[in-house]
């Protein structure tokens, strides 16, 4: 619902791009769904041409351009990690395999539902004729995150810092890393630890917050963040789309293989990437000091713990 309006009305594909929206959901929702539908309409927005409503994956995923998968199945209290890894193999391999079935071979995939990096590796591997590299999943929230972190604490607007980077999983072990990133400060661009002037808080409680901000939104707000979370998806889909602006890297959850970092290979992991010609390339040579090294190493180690369960459930 939060996420819809944005694409309808161009923020993502344009403003004169006609867009048809294809919403799938469980049948529960479908009454749920044909008021969303309605309310799409009563918009009027001149380039939404067509809204499809849906419960099967045959009519939801033909012919798809954009295939961006939100839900998931969420953890509730008593679950073990476990279950709920199982529950969601069983969600994105049916999502792959529907993918590899009905859509374009040209479809680009973002997973949002969590565990994001792992959901998308399986329906990845569940699509094996569709590229790897068409598939990511979000971390462009935490790297809006971490962003405006340091904006508000160098009393500037986020668009003045850039080249944040978050490595590895979308969950409390991630690192967000200010090594790379630069801030505009009165018309000079710094780096930005000489920018904050404050090393203790960029190494300590600014890691915490960005690591933990997911938590404190559900805390706060009793539902997991939305709006935020729309605004990430189309930042993310936009920037695939027309690319990322010279000299700025972005956040995705892409392949692995092949990079630079040491990360092992097969993993959906959350790198910096410039993207141009609606492809992404990982920035491989930026140097890394041992403070990064050891927390990229440790988020890289659950992303693997958490692939290995997970394929054991791809047979079943
Ligand atoms: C977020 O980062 O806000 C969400 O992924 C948190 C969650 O668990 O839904």
């Amino acid at each position: 619902y939060s996420l819809l309006f944005s694409i309808a009305k161009g923020d993502v594909f344009g403003k004169d791009q006609p867009v048809i929206l294809v919403l799938l959901d469980i049948p529960v929702m479908m009454g749920v769904l044909e008021g969303v539908v309605m309310e799409l309409q009563d918009c009027a927005i001149p380039v939404l041409r067509e809204v499809i409503a849906t419960d099967k994956e045959e009519v939801a995923f033909k012919d798809l351009d954009v295939a961006i998968l939100v839900g998931s199945m969420p953890r509730r209290e008593g679950m073990e990690r476990k279950d709920l890894l199982k529950a969601n193999v069983a969600i994105f391999k049916s999502q792959g395999a529907a993918l590899e079935k009905y859509a374009k071979k040209t479809v680009k995939v973002l997973v949002v539902g969590n565990p994001a990096n792992t959901n998308c590796l399986i329906a990845a591997k569940s699509a094996p004729s569709i590229p790897k590299e068409n598939f990511s999943c979000l971390t462009r929230l935490d790297h809006n995150r971490a962003r405006s972190q340091v904006a508000m604490r160098c009393g500037v607007p986020a668009s003045h810092v850039k080249n944040v980077i978050i490595w590895g999983n979308h969950s409390s072990t991630q690192y967000p890393d200010v090594h790379h990133c630069k801030v505009n400060m009165s018309g000079s661009e710094v780096g930005c630890f000489e920018a904050v002037k404050d090393d203790a808080w960029l190494k300590g409680d600014f890691i915490s917050t960005v690591q933990l901000r997911g938590a404190a939104v559900i805390k706060a707000r009793k539902l997991s963040s939305a709006m935020s979370a729309a605004k990430a998806i189309c930042d993310h889909v936009r920037d695939i789309w027309f690319g990322t602006a010279p000299g700025e890297f972005v956040s995705m959850g892409v392949y692995s293989s092949g990079n630079k970092y040491g990360v092992p290979e097969d993993l959906i992991y959350s790198f910096p990437v410039e993207i141009k010609n609606k492809t992404w390339k990982i920035v491989n040579d930026l140097p890394v000091n041992d403070f990064s090294r050891s927390k990229m190493d440790a988020t890289a180690a659950e992303l693997v713990d958490e692939r290995d369960t997970a394929v054991t459930f791809l047979g079943e």
